[in-house]
């Protein structure tokens, strides 16, 4: 069975793209077909992955917008697939407006894909609208990105909030894949930080081990490269690796 995962939070600068882009490498690494679905009209994954989002005529927009229109699909990056964002996906945006069923639009889009893969893993943009109860619609399972930071609880709620109400309206069976502290400090506040999520949202799902705050992330997205490619003996990608462990576990 495939499993379609969300990374969702709609706080920006808090590992999403990071996370989306290196699971999937990890999830391939492993063996997996993965594709890669970027639902931010910032494209950061396609940028991460290599691609110069300006240049692309076809993109995620005209798959949603347009019925019975193919996914453009970009393979073999990185021994994943990507299926790319440009800034037209924000007219997109608005456009759905008007469009019926519009929640169902992304999961029709994947589903003739869908036994092509066994991870499909949608990158989220940093808000709770339209685009992301898209996302969360389309999905099994939503895996959330926090940042061990004193702001980390301050739009958790809400957050939580969207999938009880995506599960009630749109997905019934959506499940949480986990919780990922990230950009993790090794210093007492973060520490206490990590505590608090820890003892509030254990009950709720998994929570990881954290992803250390470490520049070679962005150094390697600046290289469009995983950083498992960029930095083969990085001691955070035994963390990705646990993490993927724990999704084909789900
Ligand atoms: N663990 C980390 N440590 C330091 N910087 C990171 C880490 N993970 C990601 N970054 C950097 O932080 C910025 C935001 O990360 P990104 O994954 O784009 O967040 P989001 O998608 O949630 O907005 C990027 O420049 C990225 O390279
Ligand atoms: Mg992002």
């Amino acid at each position: 069975m495939h499993k379609v995962i969300a990374i969702f939070n709609q706080a920006g600068g808090v590992c999403k793209t990071t996370l989306a882009m290196n699971l999937g490498y990890h999830l391939a690494l492993r063996g997996h077909r993965v594709l890669l679905v970027d639902i931010d009209p910032q494209a950061s994954l396609t940028t991460f992955m290599g691609l110069e989002p300006h240049e692309l005529e076809q993109t995620i927009a005209s798959a949603i917008l347009q019925e019975d229109t193919a996914l453009p699909i970009h393979r073999d990056l990185h021994k994943m697939s990507l299926v790319p964002a440009n800034i037209t996906l924000s007219a997109a945006e608005l456009q759905l407006a008007s469009v019926i069923a519009r929640e169902l639009r992304l999961k029709d889009a994947l589903e003739p894909e869908t036994d092509h893969y066994d991870f499909i893993l949608i990158d989220c943009p940093p808000s709770l609208g339209v685009l992301s109860i898209l996302a969360l619609t389309a999905s099994t399972h939503v895996l959330i990105p926090i940042q061990t930071h004193f702001k980390a609880f301050k739009g958790t709620e809400l957050l939580l909030d969207t999938i009880k109400k995506v599960r009630k309206h749109l997905n019934r069976t959506l499940a949480i894949a986990g919780i990922v502290p990230t950009i993790f400090n090794n210093a007492s506040q973060d520490k206490a930080i990590l505590e608090a999520l820890r003892e509030q949202l254990a009950s709720i799902a998994t929570i990881y081990a954290p992803i250390p705050r470490a520049t070679a992330f962005a150094d390697a997205a600046m290289s469009r490269q995983p950083l498992a490619v960029y930095a083969p003996k990085h001691p955070s990608l035994l963390i990705l690796d646990e993490i993927a462990k724990g999704m084909e576990a789900l």
